[in-house]
């Protein structure tokens, strides 16, 4: 069977480029964490597909957890202000914990989470994110363990949304300029 992908939009990382540069961030984590537990918390819904793949690559016992903040909006631009909407559901204290982001942007997310999650308590804290926009950045925030950074181009696919929509294609796509 063909793909659905959409062929007129232009593929910023294939499938390919991503299982290849997941594959290398779990392999990275395994060594890190030789010999220990990690808790991934995947912040939805737009991580979602990458902790999926990358809980798969990581060979360390893992478990997975998920939050849920405010949302981008229906558009290109954030509101500023970050709000849990859905918590932990398992407690953290003393656990090796990895966030699990799809895009590090302005960092007001991570930000928020990072400390939000520190307050717990836990063994360790680190970031994951798949991309990163660091000319975007209004927090002061890294991610440990990037897959790709990007300039500033609003991208979809692959859990990331362009107002709910996309988040299926399996590549990650530039938003076309008439959409947004
Ligand atoms: P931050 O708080 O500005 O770092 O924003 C992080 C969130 O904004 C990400 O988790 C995404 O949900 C959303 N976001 C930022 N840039 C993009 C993009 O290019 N495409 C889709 N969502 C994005």
């Amino acid at each position: 069977m063909t793909s659905t992908v959409d062929s007129t939009l232009q593929v910023l990382f294939s499938r390919e480029q991503i299982r290849h540069r997941v594959a290398e961030l779990g392999r990275q984590i395994d060594r890190d964490y030789a010999g220990e537990k990690v808790v991934l918390v995947g912040v939805l819904k737009g991580a979602a597909i990458f902790l999926a793949d990358l809980a798969r690559s990581i060979s360390v016992d893992n478990t997975f957890d998920f939050v849920a903040v405010s949302s981008y909006g229906k558009g290109h631009q954030s509101s500023g202000a970050v709000k849990l909407i859905k918590d932990l559901d398992q407690p953290i204290e003393g656990k090796n914990v990895i966030i699990v982001e799809d895009i590090l942007d302005t960092g007001l997310t991570l930000h928020f989470l990072r400390g939000l999650l520190d307050q717990h308590q836990p063994k360790s804290l680190r970031v994951a994110a798949l991309l990163d926009k660091p000319s975007r950045r209004l927090e002061k925030i890294e991610a440990e363990y990037v897959g790709f950074s990007i300039p500033n181009q609003f991208v979809i696919g692959y859990g990331m949304d362009f107002a709910e929509r996309y988040r299926n294609l399996p590549d990650i796509c530039l938003m076309p300029a008439e959409d947004s």
